[in-house]
């Protein structure tokens, strides 16, 4: 695992963004795994002004989001759909039927996770995957277990997961359950990018990076893969 350490949002997002900028320029069909949350926005903030400056096109662009709340409409505005539309997709030139979501709301999440897996195999794969990383250790809503998941699956989030995001939620209360890509699905990617800020993440980074891989850190898996870079600022990284 590559670690980079910035000192500002800006230089991160342009650090991460160059990734996903330059995969896109390299491949024309590439295939993006893409996050929500706070720590992607200055990255996708740089990939639409890219876009906008006329250095990329997404038109030939495929995504597959890592996950979405279960028991939310999908154009809620805190749905992950709505997300990815208000602070990437309207900002550049994708084209929205090659957006992908898993839908959270499907009454059967088997035949869901089955079907999200072969639109992933169907694409090419993930070329390359953008993660952030929860208070805990979680990678998409992996949250810590006993064992490594593998295709997408239904999950119960934890306290800890809740309390951070629930500062989001106005008008509903957040929803408890949400569908997750599992590990296996974000083992598979060809390259993965994650990135992390603030001193909250400073301990989930620190057993990350310094401890054994187990699944009750799941981002600790990310050190068996071949092609992982790590981005983070000076508190993310203050533990290392
Ligand atoms: C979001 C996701 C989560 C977040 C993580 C960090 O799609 O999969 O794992 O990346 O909870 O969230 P922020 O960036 O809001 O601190």
């Amino acid at each position: 695992m590559k670690i980079l350490t910035f000192k500002t949002a800006e230089e991160i997002g342009e650090a991460a963004g160059k990734l996903f900028v330059e995969t896109v320029q390299k491949k024309d069909k590439a295939v993006l795994g893409l996050a929500t949350g706070a720590t992607p926005v200055p990255t996708y903030t740089y990939m639409a002004k890219a876009c906008d400056a006329g250095e990329v096109s997404f038109k030939n662009v495929t995504t597959f989001n890592l996950d979405e709340y279960c028991d939310l409409p999908k154009e809620h505005k805190n749905s992950y759909y709505s997300f990815m539309f208000e602070n990437l997709f309207s900002k550049i030139d994708i084209d929205p039927a090659n957006v992908n979501f898993l839908n959270g709301n499907a009454a059967d999440a088997q035949a869901e996770s089955d079907r999200y897996a072969a639109a992933i195999e169907a694409a090419g794969g993930i070329d390359i995957q953008f993660l952030g990383i929860g208070r805990n250790g979680h990678i998409a809503f992996n949250e810590p277990s006993d064992r490594f998941t593998n295709n997408a699956f239904k999950v119960h989030l934890t306290e800890s997961t809740i309390e951070a995001n629930s500062i989001y939620f106005d008008d509903v209360p957040m929803p408890h359950y949400a569908m997750t890509m599992g590990i296996g699905s974000i083992m598979r990617s060809k390259k993965i990018v994650l990135v992390a800020t603030g001193k909250a993440k400073a301990e989930a980074i620190r057993t990350m990076v310094k401890g054994e891989i187990d699944p009750q850190c799941p981002a600790s898996i990310l050190k068996a893969h071949p092609d992982c870079t790590v981005i983070l600022d000076e508190d993310a990284a203050s533990l290392l």
